[in-house]
């Protein structure tokens, strides 16, 4: 089967949750994000959730082993197409997920990369004013924020600032993705796979450069 994929790619706060979320919604393509995983598993409990926390908390990367085991099962097997958000983060898992790959989809199959280009500075200011429901929304207290103050518009619930959206922790999550990052951005744009997007515009403009490039490059 011909199968779609599409990943995300950008620092901390960037938008790729919000813009994978709304491609998302326009496609029936399976979104995967190792970051909600991680925090399901936080929040389970679960033997992974446990070792995990301690990465999260401190803006690390989750040793390549697990996270290459959680999204393998992750994958819907019928799905037409795949939107990764947050993975592949260093050349380790581009070499996992290649292989995973190898082993589903066909070669022919088109495969892009969307970069979402912030500053450091903008990416400090979004997360300071980041907020999170347990059931996956994201909002921000000014540019997307919920009709009720503190209230998830979805299902109700109280909303929360993520563990990991402290100054410090924050800085930390920039430093990795600065180090480890930028080889992966290399190999997709060597390959002619890159789409670089402006992401310092309004979340909707995003959504449509996104789609327009999509639709030019005949993958949707
Ligand atoms: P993860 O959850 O993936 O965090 P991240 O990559 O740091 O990215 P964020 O979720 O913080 O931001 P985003 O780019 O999705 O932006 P969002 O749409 O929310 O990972 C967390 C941790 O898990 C990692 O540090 C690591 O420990 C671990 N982990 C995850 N994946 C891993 C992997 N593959 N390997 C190993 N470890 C892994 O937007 C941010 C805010 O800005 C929101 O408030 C939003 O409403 C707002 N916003 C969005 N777009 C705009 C816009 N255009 N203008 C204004 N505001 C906007």
């Amino acid at each position: 089967m011909q199968k779609t994929i599409i990943i995300f790619f950008g620092p901390p706060g960037s938008g790729k949750g919000t813009q994978a979320e709304l491609l998302a919604k326009k496609t029936d393509w399976q979104k995967i994000s190792t970051g909600d995983l991680l925090r399901s598993e936080v929040a389970a409990k679960t033997k992974l959730g446990k070792l995990a926390d301690k990465y999260l908390k401190t803006g690390k990367l989750v040793p390549d082993r697990f996270i290459v085991e959680m999204v393998d099962n992750s994958l819907k097997k019928k799905s037409s197409g795949f939107i990764f958000d947050g993975y592949p983060r260093n050349l380790k898992q581009l070499k996992d997920l290649l292989l995973m790959f190898k082993k589903r989809i066909k070669k022919s199959a088109p495969i892009y990369a969307i970069e979402i280009a912030v500053s450091d500075k903008e990416v400090k200011q979004r997360l300071g004013q980041r907020r999170m429901c347990a059931c996956g929304k994201v909002y921000h207290l000014l540019y997307n924020s919920p009709i009720n103050e503190g209230i998830c518009d979805i299902c109700g619930g109280k909303l929360f600032t993520r563990n990991d959206d402290k100054p410090k922790v924050i800085s930390h999550r920039l430093k990795v993705y600065h180090h480890d990052g930028q080889a992966v951005l290399d190999y997709w744009r060597v390959l002619g796979k890159l789409i670089k997007i402006n992401g310092e515009q309004p979340i909707a403009k995003i959504h449509n450069d996104i789609m327009e490039k999509l639709r030019e490059l005949k993958v949707i």
